[in-house]
């Protein structure tokens, strides 16, 4: 209870009082033990009825703060997404974005670095609307190749389907890569396992949005141990959801294992961690 409320309850307990002496004065001590039951409850009442108040005012402050947040954060996305749109022309509609999809602003990101580097080679770890943006991406370019690992025979044959309906087939490699198990520095890790990976050299480009973090602690540790040695001499790696605890640790492991790297946050919606590899 705030001190004003305190107050508030001893007014109206003065008020009862006065409001009380008056009869009192009028009719003795006959009703005494009545006044006293009234005042008594009146305070009760009234400390009831202030601390409702509170407790309805802070949820309605804090609902407040929540849609404001939440609003801000919906603007960022449309934002995002306009541009999206303004630069890549797609052939049809894109997949839904966010919850398990990356966000517009991470796509935006994506753009910008596709744009900047140019990348002979991109391989991406999970496939979706990611791989159909750095298809466009690459189409636009008019120079360059994905390949895109997907853990689950259901989303690698669904994004091969979408790449298809946009016309991105030549440009787009989608491989169902189920996970198997390696072993980084004695440790048992679960990894994508597919000969492309055995064939691949000089990775421009790595996205990192997959495995889930539902099938191992730390899920996504392995992708630089098991392909630093395919990066080209500046390649450039992108990691999605670094807000989350996991991914924060990967890129400090990352770091004291990999020092050749330099890091820039990225504050989106789940969090992007950018790291170049300093020639
Ligand atoms: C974070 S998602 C990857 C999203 C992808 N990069 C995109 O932009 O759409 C990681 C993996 O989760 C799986 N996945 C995708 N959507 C899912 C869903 N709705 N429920 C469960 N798993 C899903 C896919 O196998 C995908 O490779």
């Amino acid at each position: 209870m705030k001190k004003i409320d305190s107050i508030f309850v001893l007014g109206v307990l003065i008020a009862a009082m006065l409001v009380v002496v008056v009869p009192k004065l009028i009719f003795g001590d006959r009703y005494s033990e009545i006044i006293g039951l009234v005042l008594y409850s009146l305070v009760i009442i009234s400390t009831i009825c202030i601390i409702v108040y509170r407790r309805l005012q802070n949820q309605i402050i804090n609902t407040n703060v929540l849609v404001q947040k939440r609003l801000s954060e919906d603007y960022k996305q449309i934002e995002s997404l306009f541009s999206i749109h303004s630069i890549l022309k797609t052939n049809s509609p894109l997949p839904p974005m966010r919850d398990w999809a990356i966000s517009p602003d991470f796509a935006s990101i994506l753009i910008s670095l596709i744009f900047d580097l140019k990348p002979r080679l991109i391989l991406e770890a999970s496939s979706g609307v990611s791989t159909l943006i750095s298809s466009y991406c690459i189409k636009k370019l008019g120079i360059g190749k994905l390949y895109s690992l997907d853990h689950d025979e259901f989303y690698a044959s669904k994004t091969k389907c979408d790449v298809a309906q946009h016309g991105l087939t030549d440009i787009a490699n989608v491989i169902h890569a189920p996970l198997k198990e390696v072993t980084i520095k004695e440790k048992r890790w679960l990894w994508y396992e597919n000969k492309v990976l055995k064939e691949i050299e000089n990775i421009d480009l790595l996205i990192i949005d997959g495995p889930p973090s539902t099938i191992q602690a730390m899920a996504r540790y392995p992708a630089l141990p098991l392909l630093y040695e395919k990066l080209s001499r500046k390649a450039t790696i992108v990691l999605d959801d670094t807000l989350r605890k996991d991914e924060k640790s990967i890129v400090e492991t990352w770091l004291k294992e990999y020092p050749d790297f330099e890091i820039k946050f990225v504050d989106t919606e789940k969090g992007a961690t950018i790291l170049r590899r300093m020639s």
